[in-house]
């Protein structure tokens, strides 16, 4: 069973050597909590395979501290690659770029591409860069969930999810919920124009808005395996609805101006899109602890977050 840490810079410094000594460390970024370990290690990423029980043909994603670190881990990044990287990094964006000789298969899942982050949240940094002072040049952190389950957005949700995977000489840092709750825009860089994978908070607007109003490509990539390639993801144990009635017995999620009828329980009431998405998996789990017998999401807006909110709970909604 792991160790659960607070972020201090005492803990963060233990989890960078645990890492270099091919333990696995949990640790909360700024959309979920990943589950890292040394990249360029084969005994460490098996044993985050194993932990999750993902296949292994599923890539992971590299985790560095900053933008000139990705430079280890690529052939070469196109430049409007390096537009995204320097507008929207460090932040909640996944760069998929062609990966060289250090990027091996037992992290690609057998792809030439790799997938790349630079995480914005303090603890993250702190211990990326830990990690680098140690000789270390990449950390490969999926969400600390298990597959198919909800990314986990609090130390307790790792906890719940993976605690008993772990072994003593790993850790789970807890640095409080994450900032943003839904996992990174995933960014497919390999052609001459970025293709969104997976849509996160680093909207198509934004995107736009920084290349160009026709710079977002069509998924015609043939890549063998893209974020929700699979036909279901992200499931609570609760059926998911989307925009259906709502009966009592059900859990609701919507905005703050649609009222709870009697004899539901609400799960959350954002205000906004943003704060819709940041409260989502936890409301899910919410659901999961209370029995409910189903989840209502009630969503009608679909621009910005949105997006990335409706892609979410259709997932969850398919069982
Ligand atoms: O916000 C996030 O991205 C979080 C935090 C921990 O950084 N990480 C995360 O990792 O969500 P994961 O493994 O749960 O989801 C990454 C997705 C997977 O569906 C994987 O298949 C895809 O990215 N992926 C990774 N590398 C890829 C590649 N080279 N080509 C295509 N898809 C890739
Ligand atoms: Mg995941």
């Amino acid at each position: 069973m792991a160790i659960i840490s607070n972020c201090t810079h005492d803990a963060i410094k233990k989890a960078a050597v645990a890492l270099k000594n091919g333990h696995l460390v949990a640790f909360p970024t700024e959309t979920v909590y990943g589950l890292g370990g040394d990249a360029t290690k084969a005994d460490a990423v098996s044993k985050i395979y194993k932990v999750k029980n993902r296949p292994s043909k599923n890539p992971l994603i590299v985790h560095v501290s900053s933008v000139q670190q990705i430079h280890n881990w690529v052939v070469e990044i196109p430049e409007y690659a390096m537009k995204l990287a320097l507008e929207f990094c460090p932040g909640p964006l996944t760069l998929i770029l062609k990966g060289n000789e250090i990027a091996k298969e037992f992290l690609t899942g057998g792809q030439s591409s790799i997938g790349i982050r630079v995480p914005n949240n303090v603890c993250a940094q702190l211990l990326l860069t830990e990690f680098e002072l140690l000789g270390g040049i990449g950390v490969a952190a999926p969400s600390a969930n298990m597959y198919k389950s909800i990314s986990p957005t609090s130390a307790k949700d790792v906890w719940t999810e993976i605690g008993s995977r772990l072994s003593h000489e790993d850790t789970i840092l807890d640095g409080g919920s994450c900032e943003l709750g839904i996992e990174s825009t995933i960014v497919n860089c390999l052609g001459e124009t970025p293709k969104i994978l997976r849509p996160g908070w680093v909207t198509p607007e934004a995107i736009k808005q920084l290349l160009g109003s026709d710079s977002i490509g069509q998924n015609d990539d043939n890549l063998t395996l893209f974020p929700g390639s699979e036909f279901s993801h992200y499931l609570p144990k609760t059926p998911v609805v989307i925009n259906e009635p709502i009966k009592p017995g059900d859990g609701l999620i919507a905005l703050s101006n649609i009222k709870t009828p009697t004899g539901v329980e609400r799960l959350s009431s954002p205000n906004s899109l943003e704060q819709f998405a940041t409260c989502l998996y936890s409301s899910f789990r919410r659901a999961d602890e209370l029995n409910l017998k189903r989840i209502v999401v009630i969503l009608n807006e679909t621009n910005g977050i949105g997006i990335a909110i409706l892609d979410r709970v259709t997932k969850a909604s398919r069982k």
